[in-house]
């Protein structure tokens, strides 16, 4: 799948934010049917979601449904409303270990037979946000070939703990390490929990920032004003791009010369650096590839 910086909740059971949504550059919108609802609007929302995917899909945006888990009772009513042609994939809340997803995969592969969508095709997001879930991560991230990308999920995970979520998040910081090494022993990519302190655009730059650093490749967003911040930080800037140029082209000359380490600006570098370097071109490359096909790709 082609790089994702930001996904954009949209309350299921709100036509308003709905529409707003169309016009949100968000790498992917996901209509929620889980916590955004509550319980009383469940059935509601999944109607007016399904009947909101058609225009979505027109405008070929990039489009998952966060359902209920299974294990609430309404996931496959969920499922049964939203799986279709339109939707690429179907995001999980509150996955504890990897016979959920096991679990989920069946029945996906079941609900494909019976609308004649392509066997294998949904794509699955599942959500890390208990304890049980943190220890189980590389299991939960390669239960199916469906999963395409692993979140970790901050309320839910300091609630199952019963701490305070702190802005600065240092509660986070184990658990949220521990999804995105998962996430790459299993090759899909990592999202990190909304900020959820929505006006404070400075303090979002600053949270991006810290969770790429852990090795995240993008961000939920629960605020269309969060999209552009969130697209900004997880792509990599001008001054990053240079610099790799200048190592992969200072490593190149070093080979050519029959060594394997030079430097650059006082600092050595050999093939891990030359392959870190690599990386970042390659994801600024398929950013750039991305954009130029549109911001909204449609299925990926
Ligand atoms: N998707 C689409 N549109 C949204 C939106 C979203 N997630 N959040 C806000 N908007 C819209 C509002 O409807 C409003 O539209 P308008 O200008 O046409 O009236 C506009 O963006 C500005 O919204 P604002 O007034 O700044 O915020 P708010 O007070 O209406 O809503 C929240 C704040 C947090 C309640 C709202 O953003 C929200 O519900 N977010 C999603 C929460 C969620 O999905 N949680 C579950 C995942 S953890
Ligand atoms: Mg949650």
């Amino acid at each position: 799948m082609e790089p994702i910086r930001s996904l954009l909740f949209v309350p299921g059971n709100r036509q308003k934010m709905l529409d707003k949504a169309r016009d949100v550059p968000a790498d992917v919108l996901v209509p929620d049917l889980e916590d955004s609802v509550p319980p009383e609007e469940k059935a509601a929302a999944r109607k007016v979601v399904a009947a909101n995917l058609a225009g979505f899909a027109i405008r070929g945006q990039h489009l998952f449904v966060r359902i209920n888990a299974l294990s609430t009772g309404l996931g496959e009513e969920d499922l049964d409303a939203v799986l279709g042609p339109q939707i690429e994939g179907i995001s999980v809340g509150k996955a504890d270990s990897a016979t959920d997803l096991v679990e989920l995969d069946r029945l996906l592969g079941r609900m494909e037979r019976r609308k004649g969508l392509p066997a294998g095709s949904i794509a699955v997001i599942p959500w890390i946000e208990s304890a049980l879930g943190i220890i189980s991560a590389h299991d939960i991230a390669r239960a199916s070939p469906r999963i395409v990308a692993i979140s970790f999920g901050a309320d839910d995970f300091t609630a199952d703990m019963g701490i305070p979520r702190t802005k600065e998040g240092t509660e986070q910081f184990y658990p949220r390490a521990a999804v995105a090494i998962a996430a790459r022993a299993a090759g899909v990519m990592a999202f990190d929990t909304p900020f959820v302190d929505f006006r404070d655009e400075e303090g979002l730059a600053r949270d991006c920032a810290s969770v790429r650093q852990l090795g995240y490749t993008g961000k939920w967003c629960i605020h269309p004003g969060q999209v552009a911040t969130v697209n900004r930080l997880f792509t990599p800037s001008e001054e990053e791009v240079a610099y790799c140029r200048r190592v992969a082209a200072a490593f190149d000359e070093a080979v050519a010369r029959g060594t394997a380490a030079t430097s650059v600006d006082g600092r050595m570098i050999d093939v891990p650096g030359y392959q870190r370097a690599q990386r970042i071109l390659d994801l600024a490359a398929a950013i750039a590839r991305r954009e130029r096909g549109g911001a909204a790709g449609g299925r990926a």
